[in-house]
């Protein structure tokens, strides 16, 4: 299968004041053609920076420090600003949490979708409207005509988020990225968009990479699963073998914080619960048991191990520090 992004040892850093910090480290993935990886993990873990790198759309103060993002076979790190510009929104594009930010609260809908179409000069200026309502009607609206005429303050958060990705498949994207895109969406509402996504996905063969905290989501909607912690990957697997057989501690913590219908009172276990249960960690460094694979024992912060097939897993272990104190 073709390999869409191929990412190798993206490294970001930002500084402030005089410090300079890791936000993203070494990280290594790739997404082939017509396949949702997810990107988990907690808060400041390092997702959207992850995001924001490959777009090319670090803030200011960041920079990417090393590595190499290749899209298509094509290393983006090494394009200019202009170049940038033509792969964003033509074959990479990306959907936010928050649509409220994305579109512009002074233009109506169906306008700001035909000048996406123009700007990439995809379809002739009197076929845009046609096709803007056409993607209107994708993305679930049954009355595209008067979507098309409405400003984004009219809409529900639920409708703009559906306006947002009409305009993200608008030039027809080979990859897209969706970073926590129904976070700010009730849970009806959220699997309806995702569902959308997915269809649309499985027509098209564009490939997903789907940015969330949420282990509910990537059960549902992910081929393969991505654990960012402090900025690394700490775990990675396709969504079966990691649900079967989660070994990093960190990733275990995210998934027993998935709420359970079936017995709410249960009290939620959050990941730091588990951190404080595997160890004196304080939930700073996570430390599995001592890994031996091959008559080698790993002690030390390790790469990324193949533990099974496609499953890989790094292992931080503190165990002989700890054993000092
Ligand atoms: N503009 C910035 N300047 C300095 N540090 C930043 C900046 N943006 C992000 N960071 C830092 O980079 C780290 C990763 O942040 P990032 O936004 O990628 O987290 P995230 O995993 O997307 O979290 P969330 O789930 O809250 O969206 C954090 O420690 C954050 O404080
Ligand atoms: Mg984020």
């Amino acid at each position: 299968m073709v390999t869409m992004l191929d990412v190798k040892n993206l490294k970001v850093m930002f500084h402030s004041k005089q410090a300079e910090m890791v936000a993203v480290d070494e990280v290594s993935f790739s997404v082939r053609a017509g396949e949702t990886v997810a990107l988990i993990g907690e808060s400041g873990s390092g997702k959207s920076v992850t995001s924001q790198a490959i777009m090319g759309l670090l803030p200011d103060n960041g920079r990417i420090a090393g590595g190499e993002v290749s899209f298509l076979n094509q290393n983006l790190v090494k394009l200019s600003e202009k170049e940038m510009r033509r792969i964003r929104g033509m074959k990479i594009s990306m959907i936010f949490q928050d649509a409220t930010v994305s579109l512009n609260p002074t233009m109506k809908i169906g306008k700001q979708i035909v000048e996406g179409l123009h700007y990439h000069q995809l379809f002739p200026k009197k076929e845009s409207k046609g096709e803007a309502l056409r993607l209107l009607s994708i993305v679930g609206f049954e009355n595209p005509s008067d979507i098309y005429h409405q400003y984004p303050g009219e809409l529900s958060g639920g409708m703009k988020q559906r306006a947002l990705i009409a305009m993200a498949i608008s030039c027809e994207p080979q990859l897209v990225i969706a970073d926590e895109p129904t976070t700010a969406l009730d849970v009806t509402i959220q699997k309806q968009i995702l569902d959308l996504m997915d269809d649309y996905k499985r027509r098209t063969e564009t490939s997903i990479l789907l940015i969330t905290h949420d282990f509910g989501l990537v059960s549902e909607y992910a081929d393969r699963v991505l654990v960012m912690y402090e900025g690394k990957i700490v775990e990675a697997a396709d969504v079966f073998t990691l649900f079967r057989n989660p070994v990093h501690p960190y990733t275990k913590g995210l998934m027993n914080s998935i709420p359970r219908i079936e017995d709410p009172r249960v009290m939620l276990q959050t990941v730091r619960d588990m951190a404080v249960q595997e160890g004196t960690f304080e939930g700073r460094v996570f430390a599995p048991e001592v890994f031996s694979k091959d008559g080698v024992t790993y002690h030390a912060p390790s790469a990324l191990i193949e533990v099974e097939k496609g499953h890989f897993v790094r292992f931080f272990t503190n165990k002989m520090e700890v054993s000092r104190t």
